[in-house]
């Protein structure tokens, strides 16, 4: 079931997205959430971070799990998630390092995988981050990806890449191929509230195709018409379809 806020601005987003993080953290000091990288979450994550500067928020016993990582880039790569995640939120709170989860993708990917669905098997995921890709994507779930799939190793959509290369000087060749990414079945498992948050005119389509059009792997968002509880915090142009 989906819950949809539209709002003015990339900041309201924001605001809306952060307050409900914090309402969880601060009500279930252990929890577990599962987060995302790229444009849409850095406005979550600073208000998170000013908000444990300014009030003191915790974060010592959370645990956190994260939906995706690039094969082929080091994990210290400045463009690597395992990087993005440190440099916009872990190094600015107090979660210990060891509670933060993200596919590694270095060594045997397929092994990567499994033992990344081994490591999410004891826990739920309380509250799930998620953007949305201009094709639909949730995590690296591709166009065509089955809706029950796993952790599995995934080829990006020349769609993504073309979206990604903001991030490597806008060069198309310096941009991954592949990554590992949750899968949109252990999504829908584990997640037991999801927040997908969204901007801009170039997600209309997207936003669209999830909410409205058919439940089709073609829009792989569209799984989450199954989902119980999913809050949609969208700007005005990413609901201009709607
Ligand atoms: C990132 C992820 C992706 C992004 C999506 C939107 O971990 O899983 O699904 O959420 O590509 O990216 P932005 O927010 O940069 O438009």
């Amino acid at each position: 079931m989906f819950t949809i806020i539209i709002c003015k601005s990339y900041e309201e987003v924001s605001n809306k997205a952060f307050a409900l993080f914090r309402d969880m953290v601060k009500s279930k000091p252990n929890c577990v959430l599962g987060l995302a990288t790229g444009s849409s979450p850095l406005g979550t994550y600073q208000r998170l971070i000013d908000d444990h500067r300014i009030n003191g928020t915790s974060y010592k016993d959370v645990v956190t799990f994260n939906l995706d990582e690039y094969i082929g880039l080091p994990e210290d790569h400045p463009e690597s998630y395992h990087t993005f995640m440190k440099q916009h939120f872990f190094s600015q709170i107090d979660i210990r390092p060891e509670n933060t989860h993200l596919p590694s993708t270095e060594g045997d990917e397929v092994k990567n995988c499994e033992e990344y669905e081994k490591m999410l098997e004891p826990y739920d995921i309380d509250i799930q981050l998620l953007g949305i890709g201009s094709d639909g994507h949730i995590g690296f779930n591709e166009p065509g990806t089955p809706f029950d799939a796993p952790t599995h190793v995934t080829e990006l959509d020349h769609r993504t890449i073309r979206d990604n290369a903001r991030f490597f000087g806008n060069d198309i060749s310096k941009v991954p191929t592949k990554a590992i990414t949750m899968g949109s079945g252990t999504i829908m498992r584990k997640a037991k509230k999801v927040v997908l948050i969204a901007t801009g005119a170039n997600k209309a389509d997207a936003i669209y195709g999830m909410i409205k059009g058919d439940k089709d792997v073609n829009c792989p968002a569209s799984v989450l018409q199954n989902h119980p509880d999913v809050v949609v915090i969208i700007d005005r142009e990413a609901a201009g379809r709607l």
